[in-house]
């Protein structure tokens, strides 16, 4: 089943020296309970097609032109972030974004905000942080440890427990893997597969094309904001066409 579906998204971002086109018609879906990859150089239009689905794009930034994303379904070109978060949408974006000045434990219940208004939200919210303690044990360690002094390995963890603390059915992770040792990149990778297995969606944009397909079951390859090939992560990891965007061969 498609979890997540773009259709022919297009978007500009407005600018005094002219509009700048950072999506061209792209098109892709998730299937659920799949582990997706989304590859692309700088400047390719990742980050661009996050913030789309999370609904972070503003008119003030940018412009929607054309295209339409499905979640379930449903249209979430209308939809606030806030609740795009309460449909099931979590979010770990580049850069991670974490609360420098605010406790590892305060930065998890942020992200459990989306979640306040259930009855039971106090026992489900505390049962999301032990789960998310259990998935990073470093995390419980350092929990009243401000997040801005957290290594980069262990401020990448609380964004994707962050993220998680509003129970989604589908997981973004954004670059997850910038800057960090291949050591702490393997025990993430554990972490994700952990989560796949436990019945989560997740999709990964990486430029690290190595460590994402080790875990992908499929990918899509982005140039220049367009989707210019996909297949399945065996097929992709032997084709010749990543090689040609990362090292500029044949271009
Ligand atoms: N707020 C903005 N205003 C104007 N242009 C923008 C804005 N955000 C991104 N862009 C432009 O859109 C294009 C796509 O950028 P985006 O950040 O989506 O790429 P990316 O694939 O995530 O790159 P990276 O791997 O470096 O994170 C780039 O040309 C970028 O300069
Ligand atoms: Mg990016």
């Amino acid at each position: 089943m498609k979890l997540l579906e773009i259709n022919n998204f297009t978007v500009w971002y407005e600018s005094l020296f002219g509009d700048i086109r950072a999506l061209d018609r792209c098109s892709l879906w998730i299937e659920q309970g799949n582990i997706s990859c989304l590859l692309g150089i700088n400047g390719a239009g990742k980050t661009t097609l996050f913030r789309a689905i999370s609904g972070v794009i503003s008119d003030f930034d940018g412009k929607i032109t054309v295209g339409e994303i499905l979640f379930n379904s449903k249209s979430l070109l209308k939809s606030k972030p806030y609740s795009i978060v309460s449909m099931g949408i979590g979010h770990a974006p580049q850069g991670r974004h974490i609360f420098y000045t605010l406790s590892v434990e305060d930065n998890l219940y942020l992200g459990a905000y989306p979640n306040r208004k259930e009855i039971d939200s106090k026992k489900k919210i505390e049962k999301e942080k032990d789960y998310v303690y259990d998935l990073f044990p470093v995390l419980k360690e350092r929990c009243h440890q401000k997040a801005g002094t957290l290594s980069g390995g262990e401020q990448q963890m609380l964004s994707i427990g962050r993220a998680l603390m509003s129970c989604p059915k589908l997981l973004l992770l954004d670059e997850p893997f910038l800057g960090l040792a291949p050591v702490i990149i393997e025990e993430i990778l554990k972490s994700l597969k952990h989560l796949k297995e436990k019945g989560l969606t997740i999709f990964l944009a990486e430029q690290n094309a190595k460590a994402a397909l080790s875990i992908a079951d499929f990918g899509f390859v982005m140039d220049d904001g367009y989707i210019i090939s996909q297949g399945d992560a065996s097929q992709l990891s032997t084709s010749n066409v990543i090689q040609e965007i990362y090292f500029g061969e044949n271009k």
